[in-house]
């Protein structure tokens, strides 16, 4: 299973990239616009540290906006990944990336079908926001379980990247479902260390240690 972190800031990408277990950065206009740069130097500080996928997202709503923002995102570092917008235009724009070898997320996914879509177009990454649709009711995991059963029902090579991760038990059950990938916000990246057995358990250990010297 693959972990992508999902920041745009240089510290928390650099602090949890040396735990070795992040293969990835997901980063979206809200999360470029905290950092206070601009999108084409975060994206080109990211891949210093990171050796691995790195989603830029575009903001055009039209396909040849979207193309042209793409080329250019695209030529920053090999590791760059154009984040699209589930939308006609956004296919269409896929048809042209796919076509031309660049590599794809088609992001705000909140249903199956629209993963098919996105599939069918040859997405490298389709991105299902599980935690906006815990937001308004429905079961943010259902979903991840649906496109995992519709991908596997036709070989899609097309990666499941569960996005909009809000806490340890989104992460445990992508990977019982199968996801191949979540990305994760970096406060839940740090939650998922700990246990509180774990905790108990080295100071137990500690203790015994030290009363074994006196
Ligand atoms: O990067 C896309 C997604 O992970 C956003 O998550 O928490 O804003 O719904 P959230």
């Amino acid at each position: 299973m693959e972990f992508f972190i999902d920041t745009g800031n240089i510290d928390e990408i650099a602090e949890t990239y040396a735990w070795g277990l992040i293969d990835g950065v997901t980063t979206n206009p809200s999360l470029v616009a905290k950092e206070g740069i601009d999108q084409k130097t975060l994206i080109s500080n990211i891949a210093k540290i990171v050796d691995g996928p790195i989603s830029a997202e575009v903001i055009s709503l039209d396909y040849k906006g979207m193309l042209k923002e793409a080329y250019e995102l695209a030529k920053i570092d090999d590791n760059v990944i154009i984040k699209l917008p589930m939308t006609k235009d956004g296919m269409i724009a896929l048809n042209d990336l796919t076509a031309n070898n660049i590599k794809t997320n088609i992001t705000l996914v909140f249903s199956a079908n629209q993963a098919l879509l996105a599939a069918k177009n040859g997405a490298t990454y389709v991105s299902p926001f599980v935690g906006r649709l815990d937001d308004i009711g429905q079961t943010g995991m259902q979903l991840i379980s649906e496109i995992r059963d519709v991908f596997d029902n036709y070989a899609y090579q097309t990666r499941i990247l569960a996005a909009s991760i809000r806490h340890t038990d989104h992460v445990k059950t992508c990977a019982l479902i199968g996801a191949d990938t979540a990305t994760i916000p970096y406060k839940v990246l740090n939650q998922l260390f700990h246990h509180p057995l774990t905790d108990s358990g080295i100071a137990k250990f500690l203790e015994d240690h030290a009363n074994s010297l006196k």
